[in-house]
């Protein structure tokens, strides 16, 4: 059903962009006396920029900077106050046993949240099996990080790729998050696993052009940075989705 409704979101609204929305105002970092204001501010910033780029995404990704910073109770309301417009992902890189990620995916669903993102390395059973149970039985999705965008994944944790796509699928996983930045994973993923969903983050901030990753055979590029520190985030959301278009089109 995620799998479903993120692909009939993005096709209604002409959009293959999630939003990763990963503000922070390092409120805990700052006496206890300012906390309050500042927890006010980071919402207020973040109702505006998704308020601003709705209409360009598909989804938003929530992880830990915001939530830390604002609390479950704050995500709730953003998420409320946006769906059914988009959908939600958390990302939180789940990597627990299984009985305690089934604990966090109860709680990040409980609020709202369409899907949460886990790391398959841990093992199907007593692993991720757990959450795309409980994710399944309350029509939700569970996305399997199977390689990164990051250099420093290329000396352990991408070289088994392979194995995590399949781990991925025995755990009965939704899709699989890829690296923009390494599109040859995208594309050996897609010929391996025809009907797969791929999000791929890296484009922008990371370095790998728009549309590249979609070019590879991602569904969906992930971008943060690039829309929420703009000074016109709706412009350059705008902009995001008219790139990847042009991209895909010169194929
Ligand atoms: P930027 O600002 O770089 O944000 O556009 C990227 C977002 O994607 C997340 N990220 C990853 N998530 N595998 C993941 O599952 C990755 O390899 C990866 N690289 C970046 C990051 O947390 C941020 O939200």
């Amino acid at each position: 059903m995620f799998k479903e409704n993120l692909r009939r979101t993005a096709e209604v609204k002409g959009t293959r962009i999630v939003l990763a929305l990963d503000l922070q105002g390092g409120i805990y970092t700052k006496p206890k006396s300012m906390r309050a204001e500042l927890k006010q501010e980071l919402l207020a910033k973040a109702y505006n920029i998704i308020s601003e780029v709705e209409s360009y995404i598909a989804a938003v990704k929530i992880g830990l900077p915001l939530v830390l910073d604002v609390g479950l109770d704050s995500v709730d309301q953003i998420i409320s106050s946006f769906k059914p417009k988009m959908l939600f992902i958390c990302d939180f890189k789940t990597a627990d046993v299984g009985f305690i990620n089934k604990l966090v995916a109860n709680q990040v669903f409980s609020i709202g949240f369409d899907a949460i993102i886990v790391h398959p390395m841990v093992g199907v059973v007593e692993g991720i099996k757990p959450v795309s149970e409980l994710a399944h039985n309350l029509g939700k999705g569970v996305l399997a990080v199977c390689a990164m965008t990051h250099l420093g994944a290329q000396s352990f944790l991408n070289k088994h790729f392979k194995e995590l796509l399949k781990l991925a699928c025995e755990a009965e996983a939704d899709g699989f998050i890829l690296p923009a930045t390494y599109p040859e994973y995208i594309s050996e993923a897609r010929r391996l696993y025809r009907d797969a969903l791929i999000m791929s983050p890296g484009v922008g901030a990371q370095g790998a052009a728009y549309g590249s990753a979609i070019k590879a055979g991602a569904d969906f590029e992930i971008v943060g940075r690039a829309i929420y520190d703009a000074s016109n985030p709706r412009k350059v959301a705008e902009d995001v989705v008219k790139a990847v278009e042009e991209a895909v089109k010169q194929g």
